[in-house]
C-alpha cells in the first residue's frame, strides 16, 4: 500500500515546489490531497499526469486519516489546524514558524537530527530556510571542532515571501514605478536588511530564528551566534556569508574532506578556477553548496565561507519530504 499524503497550502509557493519533490524523489503515493482557501478551492492541479481538485481545508478534512500532512499556508492555519489533524492520529509536517521551538516538538534537518524521530508521532517542524543551510554545513564541524560563535548574514531571494514577492520583483524590474507592497521599500535593485518584524532588542525575528532554531537542531544553545538577514532581488537561492570560531584550530583540508562527504553537502571551492556558489547555478538543486572556505588572519580557530542553497527546496520543500523519508526509513529498520 502507497502512502495517503495531505499538502496543505498546496497552492503556494513551498506547496508547488513540495508535489514536485514528492514526484521527483519517487515516493510511493496512493493518494494525494491538496488543501488551500476558498481562493483557489475547485482548481485542478496537474500532477503525475492526472488532475487533483484543491480541495477546501476544513476542520473536518484534517480529521481524516493521513500517513503525512505537510503544511505550508503560514502560522495561523498551523496553530489552528495541525492539532486537529494530530488528534486524529496523524503525522503533520509544518513548514511555519508556528511550532519549531515548542518543547516536545521535534525541529528536523533529516541529515543532521533526523535519528531523533524514532517512535514519534505528531506535529514535527521544518526549521527556517536561512536555519537549515547554515546547520547542513556546521553540523559536522561542529562534531569535530566544537562550535563557540557564528557570525552570519544573508543574502535571501525574494521567494522566501512567497508567491505575491515574486511577482512584485518582475513587475518592479520591468517598471520602476511599480510601488512595494509585499516589502516595506523596493526590492530590485535593492538590499532591505530587515526580513520579519524587528525584535526590542534590535534583532530581527528572522536573526532570532537562526539563533534557537541552530541552538535547538544541534542540542547546543551554549553556541554564540549573531545573524543579520537581508532581502536581496534575487528569485530562488538564499546565500550567506558564515564566519565561525571553534575551540579546536582545525585544518583547511580536514574541513574540506569533512564537508566533501557529508550527505546533502557539495563542496565548490577552487577559487582559481571561479569554482564557488552561486544562487543562480543552484537554484532547482536539494543540496547546500559550501565554497570560499579561507582561514581568519588572525584567529586560527576561525573560518569564513559562502553557503549556497535552494530556499524553497532544501530550505523548505525538499527537506519536509526528507523528513517523511527518514520517518519511513526508521519505521522500516
Ligand atoms: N517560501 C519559502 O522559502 C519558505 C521557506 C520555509 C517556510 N516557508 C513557510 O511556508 C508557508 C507558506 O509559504 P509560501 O512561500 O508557500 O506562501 P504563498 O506562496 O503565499 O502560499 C500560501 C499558501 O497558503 C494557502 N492559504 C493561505 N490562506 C489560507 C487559508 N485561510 N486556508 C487554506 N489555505 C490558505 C494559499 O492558498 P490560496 O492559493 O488558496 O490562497 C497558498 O496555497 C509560510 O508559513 C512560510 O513562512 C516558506
Amino acid at each position: 500500500m502507497g502512502l495517503n499524503i495531505g499538502v496543505v497550502g498546496a497552492t503556494g509557493a513551498v506547496g508547488r515546489k513540495i508535489l514536485d519533490i514528492l514526484l521527483e524523489r519517487k515516493l510511493d503515493i496512493e493518494e494525494l490531497h491538496c488543501f488551500a482557501s476558498e481562493r483557489t478551492a475547485g482548481e485542478k492541479l496537474d500532477w503525475n499526469g492526472r488532475l487533483v481538485v484543491v480541495e477546501l481545508l476544513t476542520e473536518e478534512a484534517m480529521k481524516q486519516p493521513f500517513d503525512y500532512i505537510l503544511f505550508s499556508a503560514g502560522g495561523d492555519i498551523s496553530l489552528k489546524y495541525a492539532p486537529i489533524a494530530q488528534e486524529a492520529g496523524n503525522t503533520v509536517i509544518d513548514n511555519s514558524s508556528q511550532w519549531r521551538m515548542t518543547d516536545g516538538i521535534p525541529l528536523i534537518v533529516p541529515e543532521v537530527n533526523g535519528h531523533t524521530l524514532r517512535n514519534y508521532q505528531g506535529i514535527i517542524a521544518n526549521p527556517n530556510c536561512s536555519t537549515i543551510q547554515m546547520v547542513m554545513a556546521l553540523a559536522p564541524l561542529h562534531r569535530i571542532y566544537k562550535m563557540n560563535r557564528i557570525v552570519v548574514s544573508t543574502y535571501q531571494a525574494v521567494s522566501g515571501s512567497g508567491h505575491k514577492a515574486i511577482v512584485e520583483l518582475e513587475k518592479q524590474m520591468k517598471d520602476p514605478e511599480y510601488p512595494a507592497q509585499v516589502y516595506p521599500k523596493r526590492i530590485a535593485a535593492n538590499c532591505i536588511p530587515h526580513i520579519d518584524v524587528f525584535n526590542e532588542n534590535g534583532f530581527t525575528k528572522e536573526e532570532l530564528k537562526m539563533v534557537y532554531e541552530t541552538h535547538k537542531i544541534l542540542s547546543d544553545d551554549s553556541i554564540a551566534i549573531n545573524a543579520t538577514t537581508v532581502r536581496v532581488p534575487v528569485f530562488y537561492g538564499h546565500s550567506e556569508s558564515v564566519t565561525v570560531t571553534f575551540e579546536s584550530a582545525p585544518r583547511l583540508m580536514e574541513v574540506k574532506e569533512l564537508l566533501r562527504s557529508e550527505p546533502g553537502v557539495v563542496l565548490m571551492d577552487d577559487a582559481d578556477n571561479l569554482e564557488y556558489p552561486t544562487p543562480l547555478e543552484i537554484a532547482g538543486t536539494d543540496d547546500t553548496y559550501v565554497g570560499r572556505i579561507r582561514k581568519d588572519l588572525y584567529d586560527p580557530c576561525t573560518l569564513s565561507m559562502w553557503i549556497v542553497a535552494d530556499n524553497l527546496r532544501k530550505g523548505a520543500a525538499t527537506n519536509a519530504v526528507q523528513i517523511i523519508e527518514k520517518m519511513e526509513e526508521l519505521k522500516n529498520q
